[in-house]
């Protein structure tokens, strides 16, 4: 996304991978735009099979109870909309469109190291295709993810992180079967939380809340599909069931690091923060980071005024502390804790069953799920 946005007001770059390119575009991950990222991709030219493929929707789901509550995503926001559109796909559209531009995208390469951070010129050095080679470059941006070389680079002492872990994860799968729903349903339930997602018109993508340290092998399919029935079940409704294609365990967690750069070097997406899944916001608040980088870019080289470099990690951090709060509030909501006492659980069940009463519950939620303006 940042290279497309560079791009577009004639900034070059290098994009280094260090997975394939098969291994990028076939990696399940979330698959929920929200609206600014949709209007981004537009604005970019990427948006077309999004359009033609990805499924809009304009509310949600929350069930408890077995009872079903619809949030009017669309009614309460002015019309904003999600678009279901698998994480991989847009990788794709994006590699695609990078190709077919002609501008650099190296897949595969290794030893990736920078240098001269806190100068005005850093380097990247690597290996591609067994050459050694080095860049020399305006700017870094550090946009390979939490276990990236990025983030370590910069010495000890700039950064502070601020951190929570919590005590579950998420069992997800993705099924060759229609979904049985035509819109996200988040469910509660005293067994955990379950989530009925969707890829398309007849492949679903489904979550429970496991213990952390889950064994996978432990889920037959079996299990899996009679635990998503248990903890989805509501009246006159029946899930449907089918082959499982995929399957993965994820860690929920809050991450943060500041400040978002070091010199030269700026960190955006998961390089600099992490997200609890509930909400789907990883991929969103990424490309937002990569929205405020391209401008603070572009400032400088057309004007030489360095002020939005400066102001990059403020800028980013406002949205992503409210991204933070609204991932907690969703995923603490939502969740069974493993030792959960009756206080907590009588808690929980008054946010649920005001999000459902009030009507300004349900638009705070509304408009936080389909994406706040960016700034
Ligand atoms: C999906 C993932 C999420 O974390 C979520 O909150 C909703 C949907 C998904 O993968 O479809």
């Amino acid at each position: 996304m940042l290279a497309h946005l560079l791009a577009q007001v004639g900034i070059e770059s290098v994009v280094l991978e260090d997975r394939s390119r098969a291994h990028v575009e076939q990696r399940i991950r979330a698959g929920v735009l929200e609206q600014p990222t949709v209007d981004l991709l537009d604005q970019l030219g990427v948006g077309e099979r999004m359009h033609r493929e990805g499924l809009v929707h304009h509310g949600i789901e929350i069930r408890f109870d077995r009872q079903r509550h619809r949030i009017a995503l669309s009614d309460l926001t002015g019309g904003k909309a999600i678009t279901i559109y698998g994480q991989q796909e847009l990788v794709k559209d994006l590699i695609a469109a990078r190709l077919a531009a002609g501008a650099p995208i190296l897949f595969e390469v290794e030893n990736v190291r920078l240098g001269g951070l806190d100068t005005q010129r850093p380097t990247i050095s690597f290996r591609d295709d067994g050459r050694n080679e080095t860049l020399r470059c305006s700017y870094v941006a550090g946009c390979d993810g939490f276990h990236g070389v990025s983030r370590p680079t910069i010495p000890d002492g700039v950064l502070r992180t601020f951190e929570r872990d919590y005590p579950f994860a998420w069992l997800g799968i993705l099924a060759d079967v229609a979904p049985s729903t035509e819109e996200l349903i988040y469910a509660s339930h005293e067994r955990g939380f379950a989530l009925h997602s969707l890829r398309s018109p007849s492949i679903s993508r489904l979550y429970l809340q496991v213990a952390p340290d889950e064994d996978l092998a432990a889920w037959s399919d079996d299990r899996i599909w009679s635990e998503l029935r248990a903890r989805l079940a509501s009246d006159g409704w029946s899930l449907a069931d089918g082959p499982i294609v995929d399957r993965s365990l994820t860690p929920l967690r809050s991450f943060v690091v500041e400040p978002m750069q070091y010199g030269r070097l700026f960190l955006a997406g998961d390089a600099a923060h992490i997200v609890p899944a509930t909400g789907a916001k990883g991929l969103n608040l990424a490309v937002s980071d990569v929205r405020a980088l391209a401008d603070a870019i572009t400032l400088h080289e057309r004007t030489g005024d360095a002020r939005g470099l400066a102001g990059y990690t403020a800028r980013c951090l406002r949205r992503i502390w409210r991204v933070q709060d609204f991932s907690w509030w969703m995923s603490a909501m939502l969740h069974r804790l493993p030792e959960e006492d009756g206080f907590a659980g009588r808690l929980r069940r008054a946010q649920l069953e005001w999000l459902v009463a009030s009507e300004a519950a349900a638009r705070s939620l509304a408009e936080n799920y389909v994406g706040l303006p960016f700034s």
